[in-house]
């Protein structure tokens, strides 16, 4: 009913990275999915532990994520990574050698993530209390030519989730009789 692959969602932190990620990594599991979440800050407590936020440490995080992602991709589990990855060649070289590389943009205007500020960084990195943060005082480079872009300041986590599924659908990477998400 699925193939392996990685579903690779990129963004500045808040944007929605870990909300989408986490609603697709349930429908999944719901209809029997093999199913990986490799989540930033949850990386960073186990596998990464200890890294801080330079570029170098930022790519040792992604290439790490990226490595989990190709062995499990390779044995036909779904690995989905949501990491800000906030830089093109690092996520280009994963891509390059993970079989099924879907990226997903979750784009979102600073001033919204700003305004938003769930944790409380932006308000922080602004007043210059946290240097290097992503997209304040360092920086993000999206893709180029993202599988799925997604704007989280102008549609519901639902609906950027079910586009990303019907992206899936298109690319073969899954097939599941909807039917039996609806009645589960
Ligand atoms: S990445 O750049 O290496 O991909 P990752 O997604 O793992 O970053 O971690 C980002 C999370 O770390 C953010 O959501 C935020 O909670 C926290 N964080 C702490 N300091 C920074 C910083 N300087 N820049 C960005 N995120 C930071």
């Amino acid at each position: 009913m699925h193939k392996g692959f990685t579903l690779w969602f990129t963004g500045l932190s808040g944007a929605g990275k870990s909300t989408v990620s986490g609603i697709i990594e349930q429908r999944l599991r719901e209809l029997g999915a093999r199913v990986e979440l490799l989540d930033g800050d949850v990386v960073r407590t186990h596998l990464s532990k200890g890294l801080g936020y330079s570029k170098e440490d930022r790519d040792t995080n992604i290439r790490r994520i990226g490595f989990v992602c190709e062995l499990l991709s390779r044995n036909g589990v779904i690995a989905i990574a949501a990491a800000i990855s906030p830089y093109r060649a690092i996520r280009d070289e994963i891509r390059a050698r993970v079989p099924n590389f879907v990226e997903v943009y979750v784009q979102c205007p600073l001033e919204v993530l700003v305004e938003r500020d769930v944790k409380g960084l932006y308000k922080k990195a602004l007043a210059g209390e946290i240097a290097h943060f992503t997209g304040v005082s360092d920086p993000y480079e999206p893709p180029v030519a993202p599988e799925v872009t997604l704007d989280s300041s102008s549609e519901t986590p639902a609906q950027s989730a079910d586009r990303i599924w019907a992206t899936l659908e298109h690319l073969g990477l899954i097939s599941f009789d909807r039917s039996a998400l609806a009645h589960a």
